[in-house]
């Protein structure tokens, strides 16, 4: 498969990633925590059965001027003391209205950086967890790293308290470039770090790059793949930088400097796309890579590759997602339900004891097939109207109605190579891989009446 890049620029255009469907944006305050409370007592009679956890650790002790992430500077002892409190206090109040013994297939944990909190803490939210929930045989329990925090020891740590995937946020291999983001660089050579994980029984590591980035090089993200594809981790990710000043102020610390445009981007892409690829890396979506066995490309292989908010998954691994923490997305059969930003709020709620819900989104019949029309497409590249249908127990025809199919949104692509399709089925083809998101556009009738220009381009 080779990257068309004169087609990439004819259709890099804003668009949703499909995290969700809908997108956050449509997210509304008018979304109540008792609307959340009754979506999670309806979650127990929905698909999937799965229970899959995510906890959000809003902190880091240095904010790195590129982030987009939802975090925070470290504050002090007492109110991180107070943070964990309250979040074992969240998990407790939603735990009041779940089954437990459904099957816990994922724990994840995000941020910010949640190794860079006392292990103490993480360990005392596993305990509790590990007391209220049923685990399933061989959960996926994972948490995003910075390797600035990671002691070898710490590995070795979580491994014991059940941890068995981590992502390492690599970004780039130069630490000259890290430093002038205001990011600490590993404290361990990255290598030592994987070995030692695999050694304490990690199934899988991840790395994870980010390409675009003020002052970063062309050659800066050749040499971090090339090195990256030395140590030959289970998972590689390569995130497009987004730079979203209005929204991340500090961001704005870095135009001084030159920010890679789109012609530049679109060969760090290729390249990369190419490095992997050619050794032996899967590409999974726009930017995952993994082995040839990882139960990923073996899934991608299947048509049963699922994503949400923590990325891309199994369809056997993946359960309704119950967030807990400040920013948290819960995802559920039913719809999403965020929880509030703001740690003072986060904090003040669950001191009354009430969930700090700040806004979400119930799904309708109709954007439920949408939302599985689209994870179809964006996942496994490939849509079966039929099977669909029958999934809802409607006809075809009504499937095509919900979704306002137009065949004729799809010619272009053909046209173009993009993708094959009948009556039956739509086949999104190699040249269509980098344009997933444009192609998932022609099946959102929201597509038709949004202001696009909230979201980001392609690349
Ligand atoms: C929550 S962070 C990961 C954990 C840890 N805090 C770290 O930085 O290593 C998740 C990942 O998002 C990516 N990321 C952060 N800011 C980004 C941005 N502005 N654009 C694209 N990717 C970004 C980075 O690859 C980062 O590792
Ligand atoms: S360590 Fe990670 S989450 Fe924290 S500021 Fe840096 S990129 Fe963002």
């Amino acid at each position: 498969m080779k990257i068309d890049t004169a087609l990439i620029k004819k259709y890099n255009k804003p668009g949703p990633r499909y995290t969700s469907y809908p997108p956050a944006n449509y997210f509304t305050e008018e979304f109540t925590r008792n609307d959340y409370i009754q979506m999670v007592r309806d979650s127990n009679n929905e698909w999937p059965s799965n229970i899959s956890l995510y906890i959000h650790i809003p902190f880091c002790p240095r904010i790195c001027h590129f982030c987009g992430c939802n975090t925070n500077p470290m504050p002090g002892k007492t109110e991180i003391a107070g943070y964990i409190h309250n979040v074992k206090k969240e998990i407790d109040l939603v735990a009041e209205h779940l089954d437990t013994t459904r099957q816990v297939t994922q724990i994840h944990w995000g941020g910010g950086t949640p190794n860079s909190l006392n292990l103490d803490y993480v360990e005392d939210i596993m305990h509790l967890i590990y007391s209220k929930f049923t685990l399933s045989h061989n959960p996926e329990i994972a948490m995003e790293c910075s390797p600035a925090y990671l002691e070898l020891d710490h590995i070795v740590r979580l491994a014991n308290m059940g941890f068995n995937r981590m992502s390492l946020g690599i970004q780039d291999f130069n630490t000259d470039l890290l430093k002038r983001l205001n990011r600490i660089p590993a404290k361990y050579p990255i290598k030592d770090i994987y070995r030692t994980a695999k050694k304490a029984g990690f199934e899988g590591v991840n790395f994870d790059f980010v390409y675009g980035l003020p002052s970063q090089t062309l050659d800066d993200h050749i040499e971090s793949i090339k090195k990256a594809i030395e140590i030959h981790p289970e998972r590689i990710v390569t995130f497009s930088y987004a730079h979203v000043p209005w929204f991340k102020e500090h961001q704005k610390k870095l135009e001084s400097y030159d920010i890679p445009q789109a012609d530049t981007k679109l060969k760090m892409l290729e390249s990369s796309f190419q490095l992997l690829t050619e050794n032996g890396y899967v590409a999974i979506g726009m930017d995952h890579y993994a082995k040839p066995g990882d139960e990923l490309s073996l899934a991608l292989q299947n048509k049963t590759l699922h994503r949400n908010f923590q990325g891309y998954c199994t369809k056997e691994k993946t359960g309704q997602v119950y967030a807990f923490g400040a920013t948290g997305i819960s995802q559920l059969a039913g719809g999403y339900s965020q929880n509030t930003r703001k740690l003072g709020d986060y904090n003040q709620n669950l001191e009354n004891n009430q969930l700090p819900v700040f806004r979400g989104y119930k799904l309708s019949r109709d954007e439920k097939i949408r939302r599985k029309v689209l994870n179809e497409i964006m996942c496994n590249h490939y849509l079966d109207f039929g099977a669909i249908a029958r999934q809802f127990d409607i006809t075809r025809g009504e499937l095509k109605k919900v979704i306002e199919y137009n065949p004729g949104y799809l010619d272009e692509f053909a046209t173009d190579g993009l993708l094959d399709y009948d009556e039956q089925i739509v086949k999104v083809t190699s040249r269509g891989f980098f344009l997933i998101r444009n192609i998932a556009m022609a099946f959102d009738p929201l597509m038709k009446s949004a202001n696009e220009n909230r979201y980001s381009k392609t690349i």
